[in-house]
């Protein structure tokens, strides 16, 4: 019976990386929120574009704070156990405007990337379906101490690699994924539920957290 201390269901911010209107990414993003759903689990599905931020400037952080399009990523992501980002490649790396939300988000404290399970797919309609573009994502992600599942799933094709019902036209492929997600949340489940390391991240030895000079670290 459940009480108090019963855990709730396992939830998870599915962050679809692309503005596009007709993203593919977006596509994806959609696909794995349900196939979360589908087991029990939460998906809590969100844009870029519901994140507005600019560039990252330094300068603008000491004038103005943190933007609160970055404050609003950081919130949907502190509410999440885990995170999925489906995100394109371009020119096989991450998007700009990716890399400019984690930069931002990066410097709230305490750090929202730190320990965060996080699965990263992609959907291109090349035949490298964004793969490279992923690899570039996990240095950030593992940089923040992020905790990035070791297998991606990269939708080549992807214009056409998807059913009117949001399926994946391959159905060896559609399984490949669900199988990944699943998987994926018995590890976040494990990880959230029943940790018994104490985790310490730093960004290099003798790492003195509260120096100004080093103020992008934290234990
Ligand atoms: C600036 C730019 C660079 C791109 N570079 C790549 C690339 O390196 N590899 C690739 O597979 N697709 C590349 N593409 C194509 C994108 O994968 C394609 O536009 C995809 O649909 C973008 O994702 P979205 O549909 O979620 O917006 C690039 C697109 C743009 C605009």
């Amino acid at each position: 019976m459940a009480d108090d201390t019963t855990p709730g269901p396992t939830r998870v911010l599915v962050f679809g990386a692309s503005l596009r209107g007709d993203s593919l990414n977006a596509r994806l993003a959609a696909l794995v929120a349900r196939l979360i759903r589908g087991t029990g689990a939460e998906a809590d599905l969100a844009r870029m574009d519901e994140f507005a931020m600019p560039v990252y400037d330094g300068d603008a952080e000491t004038a103005e704070g943190i933007p609160a399009g970055a404050l609003a990523l950081r919130d949907r992501l502190a509410g999440a156990d885990a995170l999925v980002i489906a995100s394109p490649e371009y020119n096989a790396s991450l998007p700009g405007g990716l890399k400019n939300a984690v930069d931002w988000v990066s410097r709230v404290r305490p750090q929202p990337f730190k320990d965060k399970q996080a699965l990263l797919v992609s959907a291109s309609p090349s035949m490298v379906g964004g793969n490279r573009g992923l690899w570039a994502l996990r240095i950030p992600l593992e940089h923040l101490g992020a905790r990035v599942y070791p297998d991606m799933f990269s939708l080549a094709k992807a214009h056409e690699g998807f059913t009117e019902a949001g399926d994946l036209t391959d159905p060896a492929l559609q399984q490949r994924l669900t199988e990944s997600v699943a998987a994926f949340l018995q590890l976040v489940e494990a990880d959230t539920r029943y940790v018994c390391l104490q985790r310490r991240w730093y960004e290099f030895l003798g790492d003195c957290t509260d120096a100004p000079v080093t103020q992008r670290a934290q234990d």
